[in-house]
């Protein structure tokens, strides 16, 4: 199991899980003119509008993204892992929280964390995790530049004897080979799963992942707030445009992205005519990837 427990996010985030005004605070917190610039992005590319203001209410987005992330959503989900019998349980942007230490060893689940530089990996064994996962920037920026054919070896020397898996654009054999003679005891893999039959990706995602090529991504905070590398899409072109209010902080940006995701792949899956005037890039379904 996997528990996003991110170091830093948004203070209202945080003040809506401790119940201080619930998710509204943490609604209040997205500015109307992210809001707007939704409204006139979905209108320009000719998407039918999601009832936003439904959603607000309703809270889903929020519910979802936005307080899982929390440290106490992320007990939450730490309780709920923990009462399968797992294997393994990682925590992801930043050392885990004790609690999930402590309640992991008391149930002989071992603990991983990712690591994007030597310093965090030391962080990482101060705070008793057994299992150190080196990503380097090509698995996209969540946790730092630096690259993985750099970062590995200084991990493993940092933190030996404790096992290190190599992270970041690792998805064929020859690449898993370099990483073992980098020095890791085995590979973390996250973006070649993303085409598989059982991954939850829109059909019409997968096919654009297939056919890109590796100079068509870009690192963008469109999508969680954090720096991550996606596709190029109209998408991420709109959040970098003049007409951007800027993407939020995590976890608001994901509460915008997620229910704008949501719609985008809802219209692509029927077929989306185009868009309806000054697209900065070709098609619609564009929007999808
Ligand atoms: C769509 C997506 C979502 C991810 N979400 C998480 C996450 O919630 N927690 C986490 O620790 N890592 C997450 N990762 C990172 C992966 O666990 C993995 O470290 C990374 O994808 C490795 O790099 P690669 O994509 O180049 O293989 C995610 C990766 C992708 C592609």
């Amino acid at each position: 199991m996997d528990v996003l427990v991110p170091a830093k996010i948004d203070d209202s985030a945080e003040r809506a899980a401790r119940g201080e005004g619930g998710l509204d605070t943490m609604l209040a917190a997205v500015p109307e003119q992210h809001w707007s610039f939704l409204v006139d992005l979905f209108g320009r590319y000719d998407v039918p509008l999601p009832d936003f203001e439904k959603a607000k209410r309703a809270g889903t987005s929020a519910r979802g993204a936005g307080t899982q992330v929390t440290a106490r959503g992320a007990t939450e989900l730490i309780d709920v892992s923990l009462a399968h019998p797992i294997g393994l349980i990682a925590s992801a942007l930043g050392t885990p929280p004790p609690l999930m230490v402590e309640r992991a060893k008391e149930r002989g689940v071992p603990v991983a964390a990712l690591v994007g530089t030597a310093e965090h990996a030391r962080r990482q064994v101060a705070a008793g995790v057994d299992l150190i996962v080196a990503q380097g920037g090509e698995a996209g920026g969540h946790t730092g530049e630096i690259s993985t054919m750099v970062l590995v070896p200084e991990v493993v020397d940092t933190v030996a004897p404790l096992p290190v898996l190599a992270a970041g654009g690792i998805a064929t054999g020859r690449q898993m080979a370099a990483a073992l003679a980098l020095g890791a005891s085995g590979v973390w893999c996250g973006s070649v799963w993303l085409t598989t039959e059982e991954a939850e990706t829109p059909p019409q995602v997968k096919e654009k992942m297939l056919a890109a090529t590796s100079r068509d991504t870009v690192r963008s905070r469109s999508r969680t707030g954090k720096p991550a590398r996606q596709l190029r899409s109209a998408w991420t072109d709109e959040w970098e445009g003049p007409g951007s209010p800027g993407a939020l902080g995590m976890p608001l940006q994901m509460i915008i992205a997620e229910g704008a995701m949501r719609q985008i792949n809802k219209v692509a899956e029927t077929g989306n005519p185009g868009p309806a005037r000054s697209p900065t890039t070709s098609s619609a379904s564009a929007w999808a990837r």
